[in-house]
């Protein structure tokens, strides 16, 4: 099936980088919200990439014009009826997305197909609850979602062959590298990167070393490109504390239970770079 038509549902961190990359290889592109201040918000966070991107001379000013002119929001998602294909990327929250699907099914053509950007939530409960399963996959993408060259496409019991085919084509022309992971809670990235992340936490808890000899000592011991708690604030401490929290209801492994720091930081809105402070303060 040709994909020329894309949804996107969310204008959050990864919605509006979702719909920045989709537009910008090309596909008409539709992001939905449900308030009119998220989808300003999204809209011009995803609008200054485009021209930071001009400014970097990595893309003209005719093509920010065009991407831009691809590029539609909307608070309906009646205006999904078109889509070849919709991507949801809402809040991590298992009630929400049941509500979210059998709303989409019931919206979309029959023959479109419906992907979970979630991080860690099963896919397969969400394609349950719809009458196209079979059609319902997971493409998790990676913060950030224009820049981060991995995708991970997740197959549940019931993704058919014809979909992961599609969607790997659709991955590969938005110039992502795809892995295939089954729908279990974490994927592949999460299932090792979340206690790593978590550790880092349990260390400073514990006095073992500070905040910026940890991040220090692994930008420079290990070559990542961010420390534990750079990347944490920038993941966002509220989507990594919902992604353990997922993995240890599926597995019950103590690696997995959020530190009592990580849930106190949560509470008090410290959710990192988005709130103006997490770790560190922006
Ligand atoms: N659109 C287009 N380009 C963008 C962009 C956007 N939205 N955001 C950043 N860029 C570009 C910048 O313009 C810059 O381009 P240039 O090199 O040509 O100047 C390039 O990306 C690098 O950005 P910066 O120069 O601002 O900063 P860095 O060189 O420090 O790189 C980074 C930033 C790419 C974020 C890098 O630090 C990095 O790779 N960090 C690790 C990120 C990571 O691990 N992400 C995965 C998190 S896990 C996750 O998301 C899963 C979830 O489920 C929890």
């Amino acid at each position: 099936m040709a994909i020329r038509k894309v949804g996107v549902v969310g204008a959050g961190l990864m919605g509006s980088g979702i719909a920045q990359t989709c537009a910008q290889s090309g596909y008409e592109t539709i992001v939905c919200e449900v308030k009119q201040e998220f989808l300003d918000k999204g809209m011009a966070r995803l609008h200054s990439a485009w021209d930071t991107m001009a400014s970097k001379s990595k893309l003209t000013q005719s093509q920010v014009n065009e991407n831009k002119a691809r590029l539609h929001g909307t608070l309906n998602m009646e205006d999904f009826a078109d889509c070849d294909l919709v991507i949801e990327a809402v809040l991590e929250n298992m009630e929400e997305k049941l509500r979210l699907f059998p709303a989409l099914d019931h919206i979309l053509k029959p023959d479109a197909l419906l992907l979970s950007n979630t991080s860690s939530l099963s896919v397969t409960q969400m394609g349950a609850v719809t009458k196209r399963p079979d059609k319902i996959c997971g493409l998790h993408f990676f913060n950030p979602a224009p820049v981060m060259k991995l995708v991970e496409i997740v197959q549940t019991i019931s993704s058919s062959q014809d979909t992961i085919d599609t969607v790997r084509q659709f991955a590969l022309s938005l110039g992502k590298t795809p892995v295939l992971a089954k729908d279990t809670a974490g994927f592949i990235v999460n299932f090792l990167l979340i206690p790593y992340l978590l550790a880092a936490i349990r260390m400073l808890e514990n006095g073992m070393a500070t905040r910026d000899d940890i991040d220090t000592a692994m930008k420079l011991g290990c070559g990542y490109p961010m420390g534990p708690f750079t990347l944490l604030d920038y993941v966002g401490l509220d989507t990594t504390m919902w992604a353990a929290e997922a993995i240890y209801n599926e597995y019950k492994d103590p690696l997995y239970a959020p530190p009592p720091l990580l849930r106190r930081m949560v509470t008090s809105g410290m959710y990192g770079k988005k709130s103006g402070k997490g770790f560190y303060e922006y």
